[in-house]
């Protein structure tokens, strides 16, 4: 079984480290946590999922088949110069880390198998909509492992590097937008008189049942709506409005700004 470090223990490593251990997927025993400074984090850690901390040798780095970082990019160059001289050959890097290339990691890190992936928040129960993409370097072997490791936090698609701008614009942004639109319905239905409490509940199921039907895959979303909309309808009315207001507009500029800062982010870390 391979033994996984995680260099960075935070609210994405503790997802990752919930979803692997409740799956029963990889034995406590074989994961290993480190961070900057927070002891009191590492120690939660391994109260909650019974993981080990990584000693101040780095005896569990020299060792570890797989290496997640976990870091917030502004701290990745410092905490690539802190481990890349403990890192084997063979160990594979699993990178979460939002904007930094796999030529960066292995620019730091040596030449060496490295896979990169874009989550989104929603790893914390379990249904983020991850992408990955690797180098030529991971093999077969690994890709189905590293896959098997993601899918403890929701789904995975593999993607080519580049495509990783708009993903995230798409799915690691993607939990924001949704919010955004459950804050609008909301106040909305309460204007008509709805309590906050009832629309919410209402919108969320409503979200739930449309990616249900949508989950199925046998019929196109805009087939899906023209099964809603009778002519003279009150759906009919309101799509109407969407319509008018030009929401489609918004929702390309909204992908487009989000990929385009992706790419100015990105730069920032070469
Ligand atoms: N959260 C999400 O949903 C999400 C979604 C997509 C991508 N990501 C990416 O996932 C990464 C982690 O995000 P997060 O939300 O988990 O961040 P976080 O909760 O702030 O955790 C960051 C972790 O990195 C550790 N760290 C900082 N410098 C370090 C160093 N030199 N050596 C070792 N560990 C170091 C911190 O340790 P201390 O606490 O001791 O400082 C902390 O444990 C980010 O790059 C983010 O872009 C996250």
């Amino acid at each position: 079984m391979s033994k996984i470090v995680f260099v960075g223990a935070g609210a994405m490593a503790e997802a990752i480290i919930n979803g692997l251990t409740k799956e029963e997927k990889v034995s406590p025993a074989h994961i290993h946590v480190m961070n900057k400074s927070d002891v009191e984090q590492l120690e939660h850690l391994q109260i909650s999922y019974n993981v080990q901390i990584v000693c101040a040798e780095r005896k569990a780095l020299m060792e570890a088949d797989i290496v997640v970082l976990a870091m917030k990019p502004k701290d990745a160059i410092d905490a690539f110069g802190e481990i890349a001289s403990y890192l084997n050959g063979d160990t594979t890097i699993i990178s979460v880390i939002a904007g930094v290339s796999i030529q960066t990691i292995a620019t730091h890190l040596g030449s060496r198998p490295i896979a990169r992936v874009m989550p989104n928040t929603s790893a914390a129960v379990g249904l983020s909509a991850s992408a990955v993409c690797w180098n030529e370097l991971v093999s077969e072997r690994s890709k189905l492992e590293i896959i098997h490791i993601l899918e403890a936090i929701g789904s995975v698609k593999v993607v080519d590097e580049e495509d990783l701008h708009v993903v995230t614009a798409l799915a690691g942004s993607g939990p924001a937008y949704l919010y955004y639109f459950a804050e609008q319905f909301e106040a909305a239905a309460a204007r008509h008189g709805l309590s906050l409490g009832d629309a919410r509940q209402l919108f969320i199921q409503t979200m739930e049942g449309a990616a249900q039907m949508l989950k199925k895959g046998d019929v196109e979303p805009s087939e899906l709506r023209r099964k809603v909309t009778s002519p003279g309808g009150t759906t009919e009315a309101g799509v109407e409005q969407l319509v008018q207001h030009k929401v489609n507009e918004a929702i390309f500029a909204c992908i487009d700004a989000a990929q385009s800062k992706s790419r100015v982010l990105g730069k920032q870390y070469e």
